[in-house]
This record gives C-alpha cells, structure tokens and sequence, in this order.
C-alpha cells in the first residue's frame, strides 16, 4: 500500500529569524510513519521542522510553511492508497513576512494573520482523493462532537481524536490516548506510549481500508 503521512509543526515566517509555531514533536507521525513502514507498506513522511530522526524505510519530504506542506501533498497524494494527517498545521499565517529583521522600537507591535490552506480539506475537494483518508482532531473540549464534525466537513473515514488538554497525552509527550471517530460509532484507544498506539492505529486504519474496498 501506498501510504502518506503528514507530522510535526509548521513555521509561519515573522521576518527572517522570527517564526509562528506550536509544540509539535512529530512525535506521533513519525511512529505511525514507521509502523506503517515496519508492516511493509511504501510510506512518504511529509513533515515540519522536528529534532527527530526520520524512520529507517520511509520516503521523507521536509517542508517549512504550511503553503510549503499544501503544495508537497498536493502533489504526492494524487498516487496513495491511504493518508493519514498527523501534523499540527498552522491555522494562521503573516500576511506579509517581514524581509529584514524586525527592530525592536515600537512598545506595541502588530502581526496581520490570514488563514492558512485546510490541507486534510483539500483532499478531497481539490486535490480528487479518492483513498481512505484519516485526519486528527486536537481538541481541548467537546472531543466526540467537533471530531465528527470535522469527519463530515473534511470528507475523512476516520478522525482519529485527542484531548490535548490532558497533561501527559498529545502535544510533545511520549503517551497518547485517542477517540477513533467512525461515521457510525467511536472507539477509544486508551493511553500508551506513542509507539504502541501508533501500532494499534495502524491495524484499525487497515482494516478501514479493506473494509471501504
Ligand atoms: O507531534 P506530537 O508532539 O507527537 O503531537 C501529536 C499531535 C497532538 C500533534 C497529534 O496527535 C495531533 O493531534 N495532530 C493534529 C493537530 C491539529 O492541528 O489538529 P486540528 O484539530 O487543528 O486539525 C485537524 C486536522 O486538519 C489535522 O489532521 C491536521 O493535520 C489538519 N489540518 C489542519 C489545519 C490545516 N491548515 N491543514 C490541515 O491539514
């Protein structure tokens, strides 16, 4: 199987030196990266700046901004079977990155944001994905309820969910635990390490696949 997976952060340009970003390890797409490599499968890692090495097997494709991760997965996603969207896309980007360095002068100091392109949104709409599609929900209330949403906005089989409030899990740690959102039920995954679940998740994502098949 052909497979995509997206992780890390992205870096939103401020001025040359200066970046938009969030905590991101990368942590969980690359373990899911190297289980899906570890069972075989022919997987491309599209990631932002972690300080992780990439997994033995796997194609890597590094890229900065989120533009810079729309225009790689646009252009990659057109030949896989499955794509699984781990990565913590800034929702905002500067409107206009500064070209020098920013002096330090004023007391305050303004940024304008503009949205960044919904990568996991395009994949159907505008990029004609027809695979088994499974995005992430970081979420810090309503868990169940704005993973289905965004189940049915974004086109996806699976949203696979976690409650980025509970310390411990999520953003930047070695545990997670996760609701996988189905159209028809939710399944919860409790909390491990990163690596076992990455395993777990795996399984059910293949079983996904042959199941819409
Ligand atoms: O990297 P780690 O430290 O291991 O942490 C793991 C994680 C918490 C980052 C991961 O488990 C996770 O939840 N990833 C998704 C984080 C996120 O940004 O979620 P979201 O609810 O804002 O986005 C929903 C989905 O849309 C995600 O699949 C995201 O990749 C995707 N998205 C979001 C914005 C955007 N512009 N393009 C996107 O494709």
């Amino acid at each position: 199987m052909n497979v995509l997976v997206t992780a890390g952060p992205t870096r939103e340009p401020i001025d040359p030196v200066r970046f938009l970003s969030n905590r991101s390890s990368g942590k969980m797409g690359y373990e899911l990266a190297s289980a899906f490599a570890g069972d075989g499968h022919k997987v491309l890692l599209v990631s932002g700046p972690t300080a992780l090495d990439v997994p033995e097997g796997v194609d890597y494709l590094p890229v900065e901004t989120a533009a810079g991760m729309h225009e790689a997965v646009g252009h990659h996603i057109g030949r896989m079977d499955i794509a699984v969207f781990a990565a913590a896309v800034a929702d905002y980007t500067t409107a206009a990155p500064a070209t020098r360095k920013l002096k330090k002068s004023a007391d305050t100091l303004r940024l304008e944001l503009v949205k960044t392109p919904d990568i996991l949104g395009s994949a159907r709409q505008t990029f004609g994905f027809a695979g088994t599609l499974v995005g992430f929900a970081a979420e810090t209330e309503n868990l169940e309820a704005n993973a289905r949403d965004k189940l049915t906005r974004k086109g996806c089989d699976l949203i696979i969910a976690n409650d980025v409030s509970q310390p411990g899990i999520g953003f930047d740690s070695n545990h997670n635990e996760v609701l996988l959102v189905y159209p028809g039920h939710a399944r919860l995954l409790p909390r491990t390490s990163k690596h076992e679940l990455a395993h777990q998740l795996v399984q059910a994502v293949l079983e996904l696949h042959l199941a819409k098949r």
